[in-house]
């Protein structure tokens, strides 16, 4: 047993989340921790709303609320959808807690007293419509990387270059849209990243086994053009955590809080020491998760993102952690994703394109989406949303594999032996060629499940549903009850007992489908199988059981065109 903590990327509070963002983070976080948890690691699995900078505070002035009312709001709105989709977190936390802000004050402290902060006076972009500076995400314009011409202050969303208010071409007010900006003198706090390039190389160098999407992002921003650049650490915003130096006011920045991007990563940690107050617990409790002075040297630590934030998990997030002097836990391995794509275009909050959770829980409960968004998770490129896609993907996988299984040998069983497990008759060929199958299947799919190749740990699930229908069709129980009723006896009670073995190994993907199939089993047998010979047996004979109610319902082609009207537009 070991203990493993994974995080997911922190949602922006400025709004409900589309699906693209779930299964770019959050929804394969859970896969995996409900994975480990299964195989009876001791997990920590965190997530928090991110709610400073500038989206939190244009969403809120949108909706005509005060800032700090509008995130606890919206985090309570984002935690019941995360409930919703079944995400298992153990904490879900705020980045706007005073743990953060004492954590983020701490490491200002720490890297200032180890000379990685400079003070810079700074030409920053002032608007004289808006009467304010403008930071990041409150200007737009042209990408100078990639002429993207919606890039934002922070970042081109395009091609993910980080990059500075300044450095966009013909700069515009994302709150008046006005163009009357002018250069102001102001001054900030500078992370020093450059003097610490080289430590974060040899650090990424070590990570041999990171997913290429990780690393080739990391080496691009670490070598190519200007490398790895110091970068300003505060902004000129009201909301945010105030900028101080550990505990003491820090002259000179008065009125100032801390980058967004500097505050949310330490959140991971913060919220740790958030869900240790929530569970009455101590302070040594979650630093064995975080300090390796404190027991975190025994930690695996997994993260989980979208493509465009690795730059910031990569480089600046260790280079917070490394320049603190302290033993902080550094992510083993970070595993991240390309974008999905809904119906020829991009997802969207900004724009109101695509599916946001809160339709998709209206419209079909979680497993139906946890199911199709997994299985075509954007891993090795990006994917797409089309709703064919998705009712395809959905009547066949869970309607015509797994749920034809359940309901034919359930209600076969029920009228020929009744509702339990039959007696009689020995393991047959076809049963033994079925164990042999799911036992390499078995050691595959673990083996998908432990590396996180989610596209991969879906298909040979779905290939075990497959292979318990083929079964099914070769033994004919329904036949073979006519001259032989022990032969269908056997092959009855190792389909019965299939299904528990199937709720147990799809329940990271499918809970709600895993539970619903356990009661109909009346089995709280949940150990992960070592022995699938084994596990097919732990339905004795004489079990009683339930036949389960339709576990998915199939999408019919009205539903998917209604769907695709409806969520054709903005939202
Ligand atoms: O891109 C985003 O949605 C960010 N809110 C992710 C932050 S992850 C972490 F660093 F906090
Ligand atoms: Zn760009």
């Amino acid at each position: 047993m070991s203990r493993i903590l994974i995080t997911s990327a922190l949602p922006y509070i400025n709004g409900i989340k589309h699906l693209g963002n779930l299964v770019g983070s959050q929804l394969p976080a859970d896969l995996f921790a409900r994975y480990c948890r299964a195989r009876g690691h001791e997990v920590l699995f965190l997530c928090a709303t991110d709610e400073h900078g500038t989206p939190a505070e244009l969403a809120a002035a949108k909706a005509e609320m005060p800032v700090a009312e509008y995130c606890a709001q919206m985090h309570r709105v984002q935690a019941r959808m995360a409930a919703g989709f079944r995400l298992s977190f153990d904490h879900f936390g705020r980045s706007s807690s005073p743990q953060n802000h004492r954590l983020t004050q701490y490491f200002a402290g720490r890297l200032a007293d180890n000379g990685y902060i400079d003070e810079v006076s700074e030409r920053q972009v002032y608007s004289l419509a808006d009467g304010r500076f403008l930071p990041d995400r409150y200007i737009e314009g042209t990408c100078p990387n990639c002429g993207y011409d919606k890039a934002r202050g922070d970042q081109c969303e395009n091609c993910t270059k980080q990059l500075d208010p300044t450095d966009l071409i013909n700069p515009r007010s994302a709150i008046s849209g006005s163009t009357d900006l002018e250069i102001r003198e102001t001054t900030h706090l500078f992370l020093r990243q450059q003097s610490l390039k080289y430590e974060l190389d040899a650090w990424i160098d070590s990570k041999a086994d990171w997913p290429i999407l990780t690393t080739s992002i990391a080496k691009k921003w670490l070598h190519d053009g200007d490398g790895l650049q110091d970068r300003g650490i505060t902004r000129d915003l009201n909301w945010g955590i105030p900028v101080k130096r550990g505990d003491q006011d820090w002259p000179g920045m008065e009125g100032k809080v801390f980058y967004v991007w500097f505050d949310a990563p330490i959140e991971y940690i913060a919220c740790a020491a958030e869900w240790a107050e929530a569970q009455g617990k101590d302070e040594e409790d979650w630093w064995r998760w975080w300090r390796t002075d404190a027991g975190a040297e025994n930690v695996r630590y997994v993260q989980f993102m979208g493509k465009d934030n690795v730059p910031f998990h990569t480089l600046s997030f260790p280079a917070t952690m490394l320049g603190s002097r302290d033993p902080w836990k550094l992510v083993d391995y970070i595993k991240s994703f390309n974008y999905l794509n809904y119906d020829g275009g991009q997802f969207s909050t900004s724009q109101g394109r695509g599916i946001f959770q809160d339709q998709a829980l209206e419209i079909l409960p979680a497993d139906y989406w946890r199911w199709w968004l997994l299985s075509n998770a954007p891993e090795s490129s990006d994917s797409e949303f089309t709703w064919e896609k998705f009712q395809t993907g959905v009547n066949k996988d869970l309607a015509d594999v797994l749920g034809n299984f359940v309901s034919r040998v359930t209600k076969f069983c029920r009228t020929k032996f009744g509702e339990e497990v039959p007696e009689g008759g020995e393991l047959t060929e076809g049963g033994a060629r079925l164990v042999a199958d799911l036992t390499a299947r078995l050691a595959a799919y673990t083996g998908h499940l432990e590396a996180i190749e989610v596209r991969k740990a879906a298909a040979e699930l779905r290939a075990m549903w497959v292979a318990g229908n083929e079964f099914l069709q070769t033994a004919a129980p329904w036949s073979t009850i006519k001259t032989d009723r022990d032969r269908a006896a056997a092959d009855t009670r190792l389909a019965l007992n299939l299904i528990r073995v199937y709720a147990v190994i799809s329940a990271p993907f499918l809970p709600d489908a895993a539970a619903k199939l356990l009661e109909a089993m009346r089995s709280d047998e949940t150990g992960w199988p070592e022995d699938i010979g084994r596990a097919l047996q732990v339905l004795p004979p004489l079990h009683g059981f339930v036949v389960p109610e339709t576990l998915f319902a199939k999408i019919t082609d009205e539903e998917r065109e209604g769907w695709a009207e409806k969520f054709s537009g903005q939202r």
